[in-house]
């Protein structure tokens, strides 16, 4: 029994959470943060923060680079050098300045997709344009289908490629051979690739990643790399990430846009919370990570024993649940929003991820025992009642 208890209930309602803030029947399933509690050395860190009792501007000390060498060093086997690292508010808004930094407008930017939503709302409010290389769906697993990634890789008018590693909604780690063959199609046509890591530490018990830059030296040279504790530590709000960058020239540019776009400074939080989880929270992270294992096994059998007409997509890493649902229907759209009125449940549409995901579901399950058969229990009903009241024709 781990001494971290990941089912003890918070409650989040009226709390101005994103993902909470809705009607008392509902039950949120949806974005992507977790129901738990921080470790307790990062609860530490922010109450010795707020002991200081002044609030001014802040610098990025020596003690957040170590931290994230040391991290990426122990846990992942790549040596970041400290000048490749530059702090960033948040990967989102690393990724959008490095749409405006490295690629000019009317250019096209390249996902794999389904992907992670907001890569689209960085690259087309920066007017720039998607090309989309779908992956291939087949016999529940995806994989990536080269014939058709070059092809748009060879569009002289890409000029970035925003690699999901591991892949959020599918959940996907790319092997060593993928990546590297990403990076000598990327090396060919001069596209830059930006590798969001942000899911990497989230996988299942005794499976790890890695990193892009590791890959090879082309993909060192090509990468840069958006990294950050917010997502598998749950500090997402503290708006705290990185971005690293091997090559000194791309390095340069990165720095320059992520400085003129303001968001390079740290806020009285964002130093001392990473540090804490990456220098201390360990532990708490790996039991983690057996919680959402369990919880990820438990929604399996669930689907199987109750005879459910959805397809778990195998997954190594996040806390989502990508779930193939066209046995019953040819458009999610209209499930989840039935699915919400009618259960309360509050689930991601997956035409969200790009129009290959319209008949997937995504489910967040990084949240209590209970919680995770409540919404189970939700999503049984919903597919029954929808099934019986939409028949596929
Ligand atoms: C792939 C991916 N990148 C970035 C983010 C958000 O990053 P941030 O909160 O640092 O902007 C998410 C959040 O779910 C994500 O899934």
């Amino acid at each position: 029994m781990s001494q971290f208890d990941f089912n003890k209930e918070v409650n989040r309602r009226n709390t101005s959470s994103l993902k909470w803030d809705v009607a008392e029947n509902e039950l949120p399933m949806w974005v992507a943060d977790m129901d738990f509690a921080i470790a307790p050395a990062i609860e530490n860190s922010i109450k010795k923060r707020l002991d200081e009792a002044v609030f001014g501007y802040s610098i990025v000390p020596d003690e957040w680079y170590d931290s994230y060498i040391n991290w990426w060093n122990t846990r992942h086997n790549f040596k970041i050098e400290k000048d490749w690292l530059i702090f960033s508010t948040g990967v989102v808004p690393s990724i959008s300045s490095i749409v405006r930094k490295i690629t000019t407008p009317g250019e096209k930017v390249l996902v794999q997709t389904p992907c992670y939503n907001i890569f689209f709302n960085s690259i087309v409010n920066n007017g720039r344009f998607i090309s989309e290389a779908p992956l291939t769906y087949q016999n529940g697993q995806y994989s990536i289908d080269w014939e058709d990634l070059e092809a748009k890789l060879s569009d002289p008018q890409t000029s970035l490629f925003i690699l999901c590693n591991p892949h959020n909604p599918v959940g996907k780690i790319w092997d060593l051979e993928t990546l590297q063959r990403i990076g000598e199609l990327c090396l060919k046509y001069n596209v830059t690739v930006l590798s969001d890591e942000i899911h990497c530490d989230i996988t299942l018990p005794n499976t790890s990643y890695i990193p892009f830059a590791k890959a090879s030296e082309t993909c060192k040279k090509i990468s840069i790399t958006c990294i950050a504790a917010s997502k598998a530590f749950n500090i997402a709000g503290f708006q705290s990430s990185a971005v690293f960058i091997a090559d000194p020239f791309l390095r340069h540019k990165v720095n320059r846009g992520l400085n003129t776009d303001e968001v390079a400074e740290p806020n009285a939080f964002a130093i001392c919370t990473t540090i804490a989880a990456f220098n201390e929270s360990a532990d708490w992270l790996d039991a983690l990570r057996e919680h959402l294992a369990n919880n990820r096994k438990q929604a399996q059998e669930f689907i199987v024993n109750n005879n459910l007409p959805l397809k778990l997509v195998n997954a190594e890493a996040t806390y989502l649940l990508w779930i193939d649902c066209s046995a019953f229907t040819d458009n999610t759209n209209m499930f989840c929003n039935f699915l919400r009125k009618k259960t309360g449940l509050y689930i991601s549409k997956g035409a969200s991820y790009g129009a290959c995901g319209k008949t997937f579901i995504r489910v967040n399950i990084a949240c209590t025992e209970k919680t995770l058969k409540d919404g189970l229990e939700r999503l049984k009903t919903g597919v029954k009642q929808f099934i019986a009241q939409h028949p596929k024709l």
